[in-house]
Order: structure tokens, then C-alpha cells, then sequence
């Protein structure tokens, strides 16, 4: 498959690299608002939902305007000080991405590049075709009257991701179609695949991407029969749900690194220390039981871009920006390459006999400006190839991914793992229509059509163009 844009990037780094720590730097503040924002979303319709209700800190440097209708909509204030401190939240996957067009203060606050490889210039770029015919991830966006195959009823759906029901206006976004170029796939059929699924287990692992991708995949097979949650853990981060007719089980596990982490958090959710992370450990949430499930998800990738001290062999190697250690700034794209690699190993190496996916880690949309200020994703139509770029950071999270998976694939072959690459880089890419943007929120200007609220260009409506990533994982399942 070739992809079409440029993986080139060197020459762009240093300007980066200061970009990024400044970025880094104000994503603390940004991260607070985010956090406090995505308290009381979840509506009591949604029983099993209770997201742990952390409050607003009583010294929250935020104004908090509460309407009568439960969502909170927060006003930015304009010079904050700015806390290098990171809430534990969900949310936290918004990650300030840093992007040519934004306009940070040059600060020199590094002398030394925080990104340590030399990512090579030419290769790479390809990633290895299927085996057989189709290539499912290139192709095109078609119109396609038929719609999404449930709607904003669904209530698996969490209320930030519920677009229509949180009053966006436009509805053209639900009436695509991903058309491979080589082929047709026909769209996803909720009962041929629970039928196919009898007695059987699927696990979606990673970040909160994976939890919104597990939704759109419970609402599609809702249609057929209602899931019922049967296992959650404290936070409801992971969870398992269970198709009782088809003893089908589907959990999602929330596991944002893949290694073990330490993440440190006080009673509101701010975080106190840098995340720990073992480079050498993998995270036991999923390796206890990933022999229990037949199908496997797996994706990982932003959480990397967090300020982080890395381990191995239980003592500290260096860090990922921290300048008030002194240790050695390692750059997240040293941990994610080593994590990445380590995690394949282990998989390929195992004697899994169920199916491996490795999804890409999928792009965010903001446009002028970043989630932290002030960007959004105002599209209403999906782009032609080509059109929207992919982020420079992404760029370098998506290189180590596509080097790692193709070893790993090379070596699977020899083991006899399926693992297969489900890359939805290309398709999501093109669809920064899909994302809720303001409408993370419940009717975000009812009662002021100027509010500021925080917009959210990195997760997707529900519906929305994700449930075709269940298209393509149902036509790899029946045909792979
Ligand atoms: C949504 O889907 C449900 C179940 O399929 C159906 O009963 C309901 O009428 C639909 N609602 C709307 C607004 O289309
Ligand atoms: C919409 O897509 C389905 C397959 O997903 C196809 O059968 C149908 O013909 C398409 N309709 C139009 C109008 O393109
Ligand atoms: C249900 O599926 C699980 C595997 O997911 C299996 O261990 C169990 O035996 C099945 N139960 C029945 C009643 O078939
Ligand atoms: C930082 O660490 C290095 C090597 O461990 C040491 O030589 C140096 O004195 C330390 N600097 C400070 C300010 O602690």
C-alpha cells in the first residue's frame, strides 16, 4: 500500500522539538479544563455509565458556568499559570499535537532534541501488502443514502460522543460509505457476525479510542441483541459485555501504554507525580487474559507523548520532558519504539491461536489551533486524499508503528500468529467531519450561541465513520 503523504520530516525536527515543549508546557492548564469539562457527562439514563464523578476543585483557576441542563461549559481564562500537572481522566488521551501553522513562543527551553532517533528518511513508507487481493485501506469516501445502522438511541453510546442527541446541526457526515478501491465490502452484518462469534470472545485493548471504537461495535450488534455489561472495574475504563443468545463475549480493556505504568492521581483527578513507565513490563490488565479471548484489538500510541520516567529493570533510565530532573530526555519516540517492539515480541513469540489486530493510532482534526486553544473541526464533508496532512508528531508515532509491525508480521509468519495490521490511518484521515467538536457537549449553545466550550476533534460521533472500521474488521475476520 503506499501511503500518500510524506513521511519526511527531518528537516522540519528542530522547529518541532521547541514547539513541543512548549506545547507540553501548556498542556497542563489545557488538561485541566479538559478534565473538568468531562465531569457529569454521562446522563442517568445510562445507568451503568457512572463515570466516577470527580468534582471541580474548589481552587480550579476555571470559571464554571453550570445551565440548567447538567453539561458544564467552561470559560478559558486567557493567562492562566500555567500547572505542569495532568489530570487522570480519559480525556487526558488529548494530547497537544504540534503543528506548523501554530503560532508558539520560540522559547529555547531544550538544548537537546527530546525526539533522540534519527528516524531514517526514505523507506519505510510502505506498508505490506495483504495477503491475497483487496488492499481494504485505500480507497475512497462514497455518498451512500443509506445511513449509519443505529442511531442516537443506542445506549451504549456515552453522551460525549453522542453528536446527534447533543444537538449537532448537521447530519451529512452519517452518509459515507468507505469504498475500497479493488473491491466492495458489504456492510457489516450484526447477525452473521454474532452467529460467527458463537461461544467466543473479542477484546478491544488500548486508549479511549478503543473504548469508542467498542461502542460503535456494541450499537451495531445492539441492533440484533442488547449486550448486557457484566463485568466493569472500578473506574469503568475496562468493561465486559455479554450477547447472552450468542454467549458471545466483547470486553474493552484500558490499557493506554501496554506496559506497566504508574499513573499518579489525587481525589480530583489532578495528577501529583510524572507517569512511571516499565519499558520492560508488560501491563497485566490485558497479558493475565488475553489467552481467553479469540479475537484481539489492539492499539496504543498518544498516551507515549506524555511528560513520563522511564524504567527498566525497575530503576530509572531517563524521561520523557522533565526538566526539573536531571535525568536524560529519552523522547517518547525511544519508550514507544522499545513498548511497541516489546509488546510484538511477546504476542509473536506467544502461542496465541486467536486473531491479532494492530490498529493504527488515528489522527485528530483540530485545525487552527490545537484542542488547548482554540481549535476545531468545523467540517462537514469528508476530504479527498491528500488533503488534510497528518500531524508531524503523528507522523512519527505512525513510522514506529509501521517499522515495528512489519518485523513483527515477518516474524509471525514463521511463528504462526495472525496478526494483522488494520490500518485506519488513511480512511479516518480523511473524515475530519466525524468528530463531536463542540458537541462533546449537551446543546453547547442553547443558551449562548457564543459560548466557549472545549471542542473534541479526536474522538468520534456516534454514528459516525468508525462503525466502517467494523466493515473492514468483519470482511478480515470472514475472509482471513
Ligand atoms: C432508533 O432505533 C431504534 C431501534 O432500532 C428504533 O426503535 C427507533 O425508532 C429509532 N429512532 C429514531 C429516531 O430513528
Ligand atoms: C450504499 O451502500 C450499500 C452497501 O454498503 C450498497 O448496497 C448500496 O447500493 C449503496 N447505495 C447507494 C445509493 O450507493
Ligand atoms: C461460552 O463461551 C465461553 C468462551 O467465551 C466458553 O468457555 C463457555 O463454555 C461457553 N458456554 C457455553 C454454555 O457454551
Ligand atoms: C546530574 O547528574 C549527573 C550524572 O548523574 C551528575 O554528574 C550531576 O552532578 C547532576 N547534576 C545535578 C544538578 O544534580
Amino acid at each position: 500500500m503506499k501511503l500518500s503523504w510524506n513521511l519526511s520530516f527531518n528537516h522540519k525536527h528542530k522547529h518541532l522539538v521547541v514547539k513541543f515543549v512548549v506545547a507540553i508546557l501548556l498542556m497542563g492548564i489545557a488538561l485541566r479544563l479538559f478534565f473538568s469539562t468531562s465531569t457529569g457527562y454521562f446522563s442517568p439514563r445510562i445507568e451503568e455509565t457512572p463515570f466516577p464523578e470527580k468534582t471541580v476543585a474548589a481552587e480550579q483557576p476555571i470559571s464554571v458556568q453550570v445551565p440548567p441542563d447538567e453539561p458544564i461549559s467552561v470559560k478559558v481564562p486567557q493567562d492562566e499559570p500555567i500547572p505542569v500537572r495532568f489530570p487522570q481522566d480519559e480525556d487526558q488521551d488529548q494530547i497537544p499535537l504540534p503543528r506548523k501553522e501554530t503560532p508558539f513562543p520560540e522559547k529555547t527551553v531544550v538544548s537537546e532534541s527530546p525526539i533522540s532517533a534519527e528516524v531514517p528518511e526514505n523507506g519505510q513508507d510502505q506498508i505490506p501488502p495483504l495477503k491475497g487481493e483487496c488492499d481494504l485501506f485505500t480507497g475512497d469516501w462514497v455518498p451512500n443514502t443509506s445511513g449509519p445502522a443505529y442511531n442516537e438511541s443506542c445506549p451504549i453510546i456515552e453522551n460525549p460522543q453522542n453528536c446527534i442527541r447533543n444537538g449537532r446541526p448537521d447530519t451529512g457526515y452519517l452518509y459515507w460509505r468507505w469504498n475500497p478501491r479493488d473491491c466492495e465490502i458489504p456492510k457489516f452484518d450484526p447477525e452473521r457476525f454474532l452467529e460467527m462469534m458463537r461461544n467466543k470472545a473479542w477484546a478491544l485493548i488500548g486508549d479511549s479510542i478503543s473504548r469508542n471504537h467498542v461502542q460503535s461495535l456494541l450499537c451495531m450488534l445492539s441492533t440484533v441483541e442488547q449486550a448486557v455489561q457484566v463485568y466493569h472495574d472500578k473506574d469503568y475504563r475496562s468493561r465486559r459485555w455479554h450477547f447472552p443468545s450468542y454467549n458471545f463475549s466483547v470486553s474493552v480493556i484500558w490499557s493506554p501504554f501496554l506496559a506497566k505504568a504508574a499513573i499518579f492521581e489525587d481525589y480530583n483527578g489532578v495528577a501529583t507525580s510524572e507517569v512511571e513507565l516499565h519499558l520492560d513490563k508488560l501491563d497485566r490488565t490485558w497479558v493475565d487474559q488475553f489467552h481467553s479471548w479469540e479475537y484481539m484489538v489492539i492499539s496504543t500510541g498518544k498516551w507515549f507523548l506524555k511528560t513520563a520516567i522511564y524504567y527498566e529493570n525497575n530503576e530509572v533510565l531517563g524521561c520523557h520532558y522533565c526538566p526539573k530532573r536531571n535525568l536524560t530526555e529519552l523522547g517518547f519516540d525511544f519508550s514507544y519504539r522499545k513498548v511497541l517492539s516489546f509488546v510484538m515480541d511477546y504476542l509473536v513469540t506467544s502461542d496465541y491461536k486467536g486473531m491479532i489486530f494492530f490498529r493504527t493510532s488515528t489522527p485528530d482534526h483540530f485545525e487552527n489551533g490545537e484542542w488547548f486553544n482554540g481549535g476545531n473541526c468545523e467540517r462537514t464533508a469528508p476530504v479527498k486524499e491528500g488533503e488534510v496532512a497528518l500531524k508531524e508528531v503523528h507522523k512519527i508515532l505512525r513510522r514506529i508503528e509501521l517499522e515495528v509491525l512489519e518485523k513483527a508480521a515477518a516474524e509471525a509468519s514463521k511463528s504462526g500468529v495472525n496478526l494483522k495490521l488494520l490500518d485506519l490511518v488513511p480512511l479516518s484521515l480523511m473524515r475530519p467531519d466525524g468528530h463531536p467538536g463542540p458537541y462533546r457537549h449537551y446543546h453547547p449553545f442553547d443558551h449562548d450561541k457564543n459560548a466557549k466550550v472545549q471542542t473534541d476533534c479526536l474522538h468520534w460521533c456516534l454514528p459516525g465513520p468508525i462503525d466502517s472500521w467494523n466493515d473492514i474488521l468483519m470482511e478480515m475476520v470472514v475472509n482471513g
